[in-house]
């Protein structure tokens, strides 16, 4: 097969049912991106990526939270259908992931995480242009992203602006008070 180019897409094919063939659920879509070291497969996540997305978030110091980022938050997430859960994988192994989300009006990345020794190599841009494809399918007409960390010459480089801080209250329980 020919390789895309550095940074372009791919090719984009449909793997049978999602999710242990549930009725009604779609298909796996795969693509494949460009990188500086050759192609990585952008795909919806599964179940058996858990253990490895975990230890990539905690490589990455992403992963303070499991009670949101944990393997159960991955199988609601993935269960979401207004979620979008990417996996980056090369060779059968994932080697990066992406979450976010749209509402019907505004599409939003929660989270992007690629494996430290495969930085640098494009996965990352890969993910966040696999998820601009696949929110812009749904009727998004723009993308943010939540936690943008230090890396802003990342989300520079892929047309992201910085505009408002947002503000977070966690726990939710002391929003709802009483
Ligand atoms: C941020 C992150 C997702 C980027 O993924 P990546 O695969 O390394 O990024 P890419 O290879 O696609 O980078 C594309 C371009 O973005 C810029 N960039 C990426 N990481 C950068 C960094 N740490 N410092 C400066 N520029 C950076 C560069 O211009 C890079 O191109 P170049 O390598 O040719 O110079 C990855 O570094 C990561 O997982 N970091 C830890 C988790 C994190 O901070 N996630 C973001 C918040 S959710």
């Amino acid at each position: 097969m020919k390789r895309p180019r550095t940074g372009g897409q791919r090719e984009t094919l449909s793997l049978g049912p999602h999710r242990s063939g549930a009725p009604g659920v779609s298909p796996v879509r795969l693509s494949l991106w460009g990188t500086k070291e050759g192609t990585v497969r952008i795909r919806d996540f599964q179940e058996t990526d858990c253990d490895a997305l975990v230890a990539i978030l905690r490589a990455n110091l992403q992963y303070g939270d499991p009670e949101s980022e944990g393997p159960e938050a991955m199988r609601r997430v993935s269960a979401c259908p207004a979620a979008l859960f990417l996996v980056a994988e090369e060779e059968g192994i994932p080697v990066g992931l992406l979450r976010g989300v749209y509402d019907g009006s505004k599409a939003l990345i929660h989270i992007v995480s690629v494996r430290p020794d495969r930085q640098r190599q494009g996965i990352g841009s890969a993910l966040v242009r696999e998820a601009a494809r696949r929110f812009r399918e749904r009727g998004a007409r723009s993308l943010a992203v939540t936690v943008p960390g230090d890396n802003l010459a990342f989300w520079k480089r892929l047309s992201f602006r910085l505009t408002t801080r947002i503000m977070v209250a966690h726990r939710i329980d002391e929003v709802i008070g009483g």
